[in-house]
């Protein structure tokens, strides 16, 4: 399948948002998916971009599907205390009926051609533990399981207790 991939612009992030909500479905966590699209687009598009998005796009040639996002990857840059500069992957996801055709490999690829051109000597993602498949696709890429080699906990803090800490009781 003939697709190419661009940076995503804020008209994406429509379809951007339905196609987190598929994955988040995926993983069963649609509940757990509080943005929007506007919020997507305020975030990612306005004056103090969080993140950068890449979508995988129907090449113009496949005739009556110009401008069909078949998947994206969201990432945004940090830092490690380590290593130094590092790309975070929030999220690479290809819709069912394209998987298995290069696209998630294309789109990864780009992402580390971004990375290592600002510098970066990492990419950092989780990946749910029954999540086999992506587990042993991330592997075959080359990648090392943290939990598994050194016991790295992924760890959260949200909600009431980040409000708590920061002193807010709203
Ligand atoms: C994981 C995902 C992004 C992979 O994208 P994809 O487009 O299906 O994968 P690709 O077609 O690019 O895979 C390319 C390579 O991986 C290999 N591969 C595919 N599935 C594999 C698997 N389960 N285990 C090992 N290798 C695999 C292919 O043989 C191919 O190798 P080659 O380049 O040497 O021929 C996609 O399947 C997806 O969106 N899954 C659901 C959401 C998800 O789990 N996302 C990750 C969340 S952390």
């Amino acid at each position: 399948m003939e697709c190419i991939v661009r940076p995503a612009q804020s008209a994406d992030c429509d379809h951007l948002m339905g196609m987190i909500r598929e994955i988040a479905e995926y993983h069963n966590l649609l509940d757990e998916v509080k943005i929007n699209s506007q919020v997507l687009s305020a975030d990612g598009f306005g004056g103090d971009p969080f993140y950068q998005c890449l979508v995988a796009e129907l090449a113009p040639e496949q005739e009556g599907k110009q401008g069909h996002l078949i998947g994206y990857a969201l990432f945004f840059f940090g830092y490690s205390v380590n290593t130094g500069r590092i790309v975070y992957l929030e999220n690479l996801y290809v819709v069912s009926e394209s998987r298995g055709q290069g696209i998630g490999k294309k789109l990864m690829s780009e992402v580390a051609k971004l990375a290592l051109a600002r510098g970066c000597v990492e990419m950092k993602f989780t990946v749910a533990e029954w999540n086999v498949r992506a587990l042993a696709w991330y592997r075959q890429l080359g990648a090392q399981d943290k939990t598994e080699a050194g016991g790295w906990h992924c760890v959260e803090l949200g909600g009431e207790a980040l409000q708590r800490l920061a002193g807010d009781r709203r």
